[in-house]
């Protein structure tokens, strides 16, 4: 099967930033392990302090989360989907392409042609930010996506959204898995998915989509993936 995923120039542009992430993960361990112990449980307390100093690091999904990623964005044919912490891109490479790969609408009963789908993503560091739009660039995919840099719970305010937004995916601090999603409900196509990646990092998210009538959970995905569908 063809997909942009697989073919080049985004499967060749894939493997060198894992090869990248892989560098950087034993730089930043190194970095780490050169730190006293109060200097690191004061970071593992303050996740805005730990995604400063983390800021080399890709804390990327990993290749099967990056093809569920893909596959969920094809299957819902969705036009218009959130991130919440894009890092260097990884993640938002894999859904951009499927966005690429979805069929493309009908026009409009009066013969308007449907806009580009979207995928908004955001990211605290700049340089992270900015290194994720270069590489979506370099995989042609540059003109689907936007990068907001800033603290998600102000970027991703819904009234600034593509709505509805058909997937929203969780992958920033954990302890905000919550937060962001309520912020983003508002824009939510009623049949949306919400994919959080680390779920038994962030109970408080799980407790609300399994208690919830609005969410069907399923829990256990791929290692440590969650996903729901919102039924409302
Ligand atoms: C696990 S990484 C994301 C990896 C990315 N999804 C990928 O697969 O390539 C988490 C990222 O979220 C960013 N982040 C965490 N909390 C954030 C917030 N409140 N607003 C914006 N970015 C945030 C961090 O700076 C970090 O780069």
């Amino acid at each position: 099967m063809t997909t942009t995923l697989t073919s080049e120039p985004v499967a060749g542009l894939l493997r060198r930033l894992y090869e990248d992430a892989r560098r950087s993960g034993e730089d930043f361990n190194r970095r780490m392990s050169e730190l006293s112990a109060s200097e690191r449980a004061a970071m593992e307390h303050d996740s805005r302090a730990y995604y400063a100093a983390a800021r080399t690091l890709y804390l990327a999904v990993s290749p099967e989360t990056g093809r569920l990623l893909y596959t969920l964005v094809r299957a819902r044919r969705a036009r218009a989907v959130v991130e919440f912490g894009t890092s260097f891109g990884v993640s938002a490479i894999s859904m951009a392409a499927a966005l690429r790969d979805n069929p493309k609408p009908a026009a409009a009963a009066d013969g308007r042609e449907p806009g580009l789908p979207r995928l908004i993503g955001s990211e605290y560091e700049p340089s992270k930010a900015e290194a994720a739009r270069a590489s979506l660039a370099e995989a042609g995919l540059g003109d689907l996506v936007e990068v907001r840099v800033g603290d998600a719970l102000e970027t991703l305010a819904p009234d600034t959204l593509p709505a509805p937004v058909d997937l929203l995916f969780l992958d920033g601090a954990k302890d905000r898995y919550l937060d962001v999603l309520k912020l983003v409900e508002p824009a939510l196509a009623p049949d949306a998915l919400i994919v959080a990646d680390n779920a038994s990092r962030a109970p408080a998210l799980l407790d609300h989509l399994r208690s919830s009538r609005d969410f069907l959970p399923v829990g256990g995905v791929q290692r440590d993936v969650e996903i729901a569908l919102r039924s409302v």
